[in-house]
């Protein structure tokens, strides 16, 4: 049984074209893996906080002591010990909402997700061996002059990397506020790639 934790960092509930593509892709991968456990996080109910000059004081004095068990360590814990990770974040001022950053504020923790060895080059203590990364965007970010402007997947990339999550997937739909554009039609067509990725998830 593998466990699947799935970050939800969508705001809009029902309303999201994101959450909804998540849902369909957590439905498919539930009917070809049933015995694996889904754990939902959904970021905005868990009143998380930026570090402050306290928190950040207090967490390095528990890392000095190597203290891990106090519960400011828990989300990273979490997500160090995932099998496999869901990510779903609207494209929000050319990233993901602050509550995703926040989120992985909390995680980026020395010795619990990533390590350095004694050459300073980081290592990945996270077990997860794949994470899927799942975004919906207003404008197209995917080709032309605004792909450098994308930077949701290149950060999602990267962190990962430092994780030591090797396979990062993304699904995205895009365009989807532009005026003309059938946003119900992408958004399907969004769903039917995370039908497919599903299964192979
Ligand atoms: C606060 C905010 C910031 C946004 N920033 C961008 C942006 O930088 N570029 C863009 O193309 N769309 C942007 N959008 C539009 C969203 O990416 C788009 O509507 C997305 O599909 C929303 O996802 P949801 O339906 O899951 O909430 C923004 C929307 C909001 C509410």
């Amino acid at each position: 049984m593998k466990k699947i934790l799935f970050v939800n960092a969508c705001v809009r509930g029902e309303q999201s074209r994101t959450l909804n593509i998540a849902r369909r892709f957590l439905e498919e991968y539930k009917k070809q893996n049933p015995e694996d456990s889904i754990t939902q996080l959904d970021l905005y109910d868990l009143e998380l906080n930026y570090l402050t000059s306290e928190t950040l004081a207090l967490r390095e004095q528990l890392l000095q002591e190597n203290n891990l068990d106090h519960e400011l360590f828990n989300l990273a814990k979490q997500f160090a010990a995932a099998d496999k990770i869901v990510i779903a974040a609207p494209f929000w001022d050319l990233s993901f909402p602050a509550v995703l950053k926040v989120y992985i504020e909390q995680i980026s923790v020395q010795g619990i997700t990533f390590d350095y060895k004694e050459d300073g080059i980081p290592v990945g203590l996270c077990k997860a061996e794949k994470l899927l990364y799942i975004t919906t965007r207003g404008g197209e970010f995917s080709h032309g002059f605004a792909k450098e402007y994308e930077m949701g997947v290149p950060y999602i990339k990267a962190i990962c990397a430092l994780y030591g999550i090797q396979n990062v997937i993304s699904i995205s739909a895009e365009g989807l506020d532009i005026v003309g554009k059938d946003a119900a039609e992408i958004v399907n067509k969004a769903m039917e790639e995370a039908v497919e990725v599903a299964k192979t998830f």
